[in-house]
């Protein structure tokens, strides 16, 4: 099924220098990219996109985290987008991503995980909206 699902090259990822390296995976996987831009999120923005994990431990922490600086955000579109750029990212947790995904290979904590990706259709349209209106969504 031709899905859409939000990308976000997190603070940790734009401070590396890794926008390019995973636009670059994204595009040779034939992931489309129909929207993108810089954004900094202040506390509120960032706790507002992650409420699902309200309560959670961690939430307090990615909150601060996702806040600190610069992002890319990007809606991807293509047959199965959300798993198959899922795959690309590699387990939330890069102990357990598998070799040759990226949170694998620059990932440095839990947290620190250089990119968030939907994690179904419903957060999905969630996730899209937070960020982007229609007029930014590029058919290509
Ligand atoms: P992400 O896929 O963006 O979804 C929630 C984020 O919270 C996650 O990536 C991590 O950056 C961060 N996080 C920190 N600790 C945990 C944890 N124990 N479980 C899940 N996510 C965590």
């Amino acid at each position: 099924m031709n899905e859409k699902t939000l990308s976000i090259i997190k603070p940790d990822g734009v401070a590396k220098n890794l926008i390019g390296d995973v636009i670059k995976r994204l595009e040779e996987a034939g992931l489309k990219i129909v929207a993108m831009k810089m954004i900094k999120m202040n506390k509120e923005q960032a706790k507002g996109f992650y409420k699902v994990h309200e309560g959670k431990p961690f939430y307090e922490s990615v909150t601060d985290f996702m806040s600190s600086g610069a992002s890319v955000v990007m809606v991807l579109e293509g047959e199965d987008a959300i798993n198959r750029y899922r795959e690309l990212m590699g387990a939330t947790n890069y102990k357990e991503a598998k070799e040759g995904t990226i949170r694998r290979e620059f990932a440095q904590d839990i947290e620190k995980n250089v990119v968030h990706g939907s994690d179904s259709e419903e957060t999905a349209d969630f996730e899209i909206k937070y960020f982007f209106n229609e007029m930014e969504m590029t058919p290509r």
